[in-house]
């Protein structure tokens, strides 16, 4: 299957305009503001979908933001491959850190990227990741090349908790029937040192409200003789971890799954420089749980982290005031077997019970979803293994992302089969960040790699 080089190169151009209209509708689904442009970018992926060779294609409405379904089935006896992605984005803001209007995209070359990258909101997160998979679709149905059958389902909301999906798979199990699940939403360790991800983190997410006295307060008239709710609130967050930057809520870590010693050896082989991460942060020491790695840290270990903080005055200058009140955003990210709505159940009791008199406080879910792992020594990863090999001529290291899809879990829950992780972004792409970007080495690489994947899989089920 050479050609498929040689379709790459002579389509280049068109592949990536293709990808950069694609990247120009800012389909935010965090803000309503876009709902007209999430909805535009739906029929969008529609028509791709549909010129990409699909013999059926749908727009599935959804209580929120449809779902795009394509398929292509050439033989009910063949293996059925379910692709899954997302066309929503985060938004852009902080506008102003964006070297460039981050619905405008465009092309530079980076250190890291030195072919180039298109920087873009949603570039690699993950219209480009996504967009790999209909390409790749294009050429082999154009080029008779195809091996087994195809589902693509596409959703809207994956940046705000996919509810709609979660509401949609389990209704239309048999039309999502499926072998495997094969994601583009996630990374690999360098361009040189393909990775394949085998785990995703769960996650909870809360909100936090602390209530003082009923109104702002003049600061000297009744500093230090009421609860000042930001003080009470800082100092309730900092007892959430203790000196060993261990969490304190009891029970926390009750199912998380200790791994074994040559488990953890096992993962120490990744190839990781503490120097290069420390250099690419700009800071003079890696901070966390101890007795674990960095890579352990964000992977296998769970973690709560503030996300957002705020009370009292912030504008400018200084305005003498105790504020009513104090809030703040806390993610915890789980592991396997951590259930996301025990761990909600199990912070909101304690951070309830540690409140001191003076002060109301309220905890406010927001969402979440359990984490996955994935074995390696199924089909879809054998295939995706030999799929790598091929087009990296390197054997792919398997690594636990410390990331979040969590509509993965309900996928093996519903339609019981497996999901593969083939990512090809980097950490630093900046998803989530100003100036997100996605190499155009990385998105041609994905596009040659997955018709391997149908290949290898189709063979491998015989
Ligand atoms: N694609 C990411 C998740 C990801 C990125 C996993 C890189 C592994 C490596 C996804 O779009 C995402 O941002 N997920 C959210 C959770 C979601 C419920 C908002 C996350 O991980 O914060
Ligand atoms: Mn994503
Ligand atoms: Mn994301």
């Amino acid at each position: 299957m050479d050609t498929i080089k040689q379709y790459i190169s002579e389509n280049k151009e068109r592949l990536l305009a293709e990808l950069i209209a694609l990247l120009k509708i800012p389909s935010v689904s965090a803000d309503s503001k876009y709902k007209k442009d999430v909805l535009k970018t739906a029929d969008f992926i529609l028509e791709s979908l549909k010129k990409a060779g699909c013999d059926k294609v749908e727009l599935c409405e959804t209580p929120g933001y449809p779902i795009i379904y394509g398929e292509k089935i050439i033989d009910k006896n063949l293996p059925t491959v379910l692709v899954y992605g997302h066309y929503d984005v985060q938004p852009a803001d902080p506008l102003e850190l964006w070297d460039s209007p981050p619905y405008e995209p465009v092309i530079k070359k980076t250190e890291i990227h030195p072919e180039g990258a298109i920087f873009a909101r949603g570039s690699c997160d993950d219209k480009g990741q996504m967009f790999m998979h209909v390409k790749a679709l294009e050429y082999m149905t154009s080029k008779g090349k195809l091996p087994c059958n195809v589902k693509f389902m596409i959703e809207g909301e994956e940046e705000v908790g996919s509810e709609s999906l979660s509401w949609f798979v389990p209704r239309n199990k048999e039309k999502l029937a499926n072998d495997v699940i094969l994601i583009s939403d996630t990374g690999m360790i360098a361009n040189d040192i393909p990775s394949i991800t085998t785990g995703l983190r769960g996650l909870s997410y809360v909100e936090v409200e602390v209530t003082g006295p009923n109104r702002d307060l003049h600061s000297g008239l009744y500093g230090g003789a009421v609860a000042n709710p930001i003080n009470v609130l800082t100092k309730m967050i900092a007892s959430l971890h203790d000196e060993n930057n261990h969490i304190t809520i009891p029970d926390f870590y009750d199912k998380v799954e200790d791994l074994s010693t040559s488990e953890r050896a096992e993962m120490a082989k990744a190839p990781f420089s503490l120097n290069d991460y420390k250099k690419a942060l700009d800071i003079d020491a890696v901070y966390g749980e101890k007795d674990y790695s960095t890579n352990e840290r964000n992977s296998i270990r769970p973690t709560l982290d503030v996300n957002g903080i705020w009370g009292g005055y912030t504008g400018e200058g200084a305005k003498t005031v105790i504020a009513s009140k104090a809030y703040a955003k806390i993610s915890m990210r789980l592991v396997p077997n951590q259930d996301w709505k025990e761990i909600t159940q199990l912070f909101k009791t304690h951070f309830e019970s540690i409140a001191p008199k003076g002060v109301k406080v309220a905890v406010t879910p927001h969402h979440g979803g359990q984490g996955y792992v994935t074995p390696i020594d199924n089909v879809g990863y054998k295939a995706a293994s030999k799929a790598y090999e091929t087009t990296f001529g390197k054997t792919p290291i398997p690594q636990r992302s410390g990331g979040s899809i969590p509509i993965v879990a309900l996928f093996e829950q519903e339609l019981k089969s497996k999901t593969i992780l083939m990512g090809f972004g980097l950490n630093s792409d900046a998803i989530h960040s100003p100036n997100e970007h996605f190499g155009i080495w990385n998105y041609l690489k994905g596009i040659e790699t997955i018709p391997y994947f149908y290949k290898y899989f189709t063979e491998l089920s015989k």
